[in-house]
């Protein structure tokens, strides 16, 4: 396992090298206040032996880290969220040329799952697909993408009170317009991560990681 601080364009971040080369890598984004230590359990848990890239958003909210600004729960600074996602894209895509890596399908809760949704739509080529948790949408308006064929699980809590339904189906339907091969759970959960998204997960990557 490697941490690394790395120059301005870099993130701070942890690489597991897996032990499976026919295992998708893992792109693991946490939520806010969160780390790049935090999801790695969940990671190895849902795709035993696959790599596990793990940045650290690089945005400080009082002190607690994300990956774009927000101007106040649920308001996000939509031209934050474009720059951010690129430097994301790029810093993803620094990894893969140096680690030899095939596109990783990313895992990202909350935040992390909002940074993932906005890079799938601005920078289709860098991911094979997403696990998105208590996802929301990130961009009002995206650009048109072509994730055709790319594969996209949504898992959204029934009672969050951060994230209404209609959101979370708002972004199903982005991404299906886009291409996307898109399936979207609604559990009887909060904003919290359950067991039922971990067994989700688990499932859906063995067929699609
Ligand atoms: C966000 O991106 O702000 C999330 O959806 C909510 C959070 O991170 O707390």
């Amino acid at each position: 396992m490697s941490t690394v601080a790395g120059h301005p364009a870099d993130f701070i971040h942890r690489f597991v090298p897996g032990n499976r080369a026919d295992a998708t890598p893992l792109l693991l984004l946490h939520g806010t206040g969160g780390d790049e230590t935090d999801l790695l359990p969940l990671g190895q848990m849902i795709a035993p032996g696959a790599t596990l890239l793990s940045p650290r958003g690089r945005v400080l909210e009082n002190g607690m880290p994300r990956f774009f600004r927000r101007l106040a729960e649920g308001v996000f600074d939509h031209e934050d969220v474009v720059r951010r996602a690129h430097e994301l894209a790029d810093f993803v895509s620094g990894a893969q040329a140096r680690h030899g890596l095939a596109p990783p399908i990313a895992v990202g809760f909350s935040n992390g799952a909002n940074i993932a949704a906005a890079m799938m739509m601005l920078r289709p080529d860098v991911l094979a697909g997403a696990v998105l948790i208590r996802a929301m949408v990130p961009l009002p308006d995206p650009p048109q993408a072509d994730l055709s064929g790319r594969p996209v699980l949504i898992l959204s809590g029934a009672m969050d009170p951060i994230v209404p339904e209609a959101d979370a189906t708002r972004l199903a339907g982005q991404l299906t317009a886009a291409g996307a091969t898109v399936t979207h759970e609604v559990l009887p959960a909060g904003h919290g991560l359950t067991q039922a998204d971990v067994t989700l997960a688990r499932r859906w990557l063995a067929d699609h990681g």
